[in-house]
């Protein structure tokens, strides 16, 4: 195994086991609520934001058990996103990491509060987590962070501006601004709160982090868009064409495959270029990095 594929695993490991934690156990009431919130969220996921909060904060200094309740918060949005992004008013997906999306395997109701129920409860962790070392006026900042990049202005806005371009042939300003907001907002803030899981940090540090997770973020969607096309239904675990069969605007439409791949690539290079006042602490987020445009799922 690589260093990277040995700490991926670590990160992995230790925020699933934190996830199982933080979700209400399914014997206690509502059930059937709590189930579909664990089926979802302790499904096959690349728990890439959870490592991007991981290998931040580490390239900080900070410990990884202050950084699990960060970690566990913005995946749990993300799979929140992910049960509402699979609804027959929105993508209308029958699969999701390899299984039934949760409104197949349970209904639509419990589904959309799932949804409402995660998303409240990764602010919960943000507010309530002893582990996280900030003071309070640090931890208001880390759900502030969280709150913009999950609402409208961020991961939401996003998906509204997803929804609407469907039919629609956007040019590559929209279509970024679309990418940014649904899938970029998130990413960047995962790398937001690893750096804010310490006090003080440097500013021009924070904002080099930043920007690299920009970079990131759009490249992470426009290979997902990639993949779409290129890859299939069982190595995804979500139903390959579902982008086509929906109609939906994304960069090999736009810019033909090669295209896609050599925007993906310039965003590459340009995310390893933010990192370059950096030694090897940030090793890990240069990994990321690759990993998000050579990834086949
Ligand atoms: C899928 O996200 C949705 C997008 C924002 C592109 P991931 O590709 O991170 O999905 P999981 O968490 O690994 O299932
Ligand atoms: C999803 O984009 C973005 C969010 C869930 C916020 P997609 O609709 O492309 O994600 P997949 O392909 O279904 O995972
Ligand atoms: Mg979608
Ligand atoms: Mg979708
Ligand atoms: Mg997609």
């Amino acid at each position: 195994m690589s260093d990277f594929s040995e700490r991926l695993h670590v990160y992995q490991k230790s925020v699933e086991k934190a996830l199982g934690h933080w979700l209400p156990d399914t014997s206690i009431q509502p059930e059937k609520l709590h189930e579909a919130m664990r089926y979802s969220v302790l499904s096959e996921g690349k728990r890439i934001r959870p490592v991007l909060v991981y290998a931040t904060g580490q390239a900080f200094g900070v410990k990884l058990e202050a950084l699990d309740g960060p970690a566990c918060a913005v995946e749990i949005i993300h799979a929140y996103s992910l049960i509402h992004d699979d609804l027959p008013a929105m993508d209308d997906d029958d699969l999701r990491r390899g299984r039934p999306t949760c409104h197949k395997k349970y209904d639509d109701a419990t589904a959309i509060l799932a949804g409402d129920a995660l998303q409240a409860l990764s602010f919960h962790i943000l507010a309530h987590d002893p582990k996280i070392q900030v003071n309070s006026q640090q931890r208001l900042s880390m759900i502030d962070t969280l709150a913009i990049a999950s609402g409208s202005r961020g991961m939401a806005g996003g998906q509204a501006i997803d929804l609407a371009a469907v039919g629609q042939s956007l040019n590559i300003t929209e279509l970024e601004n679309m990418h940014i907001h649904k899938t970029g907002a998130l990413i960047k803030a995962s790398t937001e709160l690893g750096a804010l899981s310490v006090e003080n940090v440097d500013l021009d540090l924070f904002s080099r982090v930043s920007q690299y997770a920009k970079c990131i973020g759009l490249a992470f969607q426009i290979k997902d868009d990639i993949l779409d096309i290129e890859s299939d239904t069982e190595t995804l675990g979500k139903p390959q064409g579902s982008d086509r069969e929906m109609n939906k605007p994304t960069y090999p439409e736009l810019l033909g495959l090669n295209g896609a791949k050599e925007a993906a690539g310039e965003l590459h290079s340009k995310a390893i270029k933010c990192l370059d006042v950096f030694d090897e602490q940030a090793d890990t987020l240069r990994a990321i990095a690759d990993y998000i445009v050579k990834r086949d799922k």
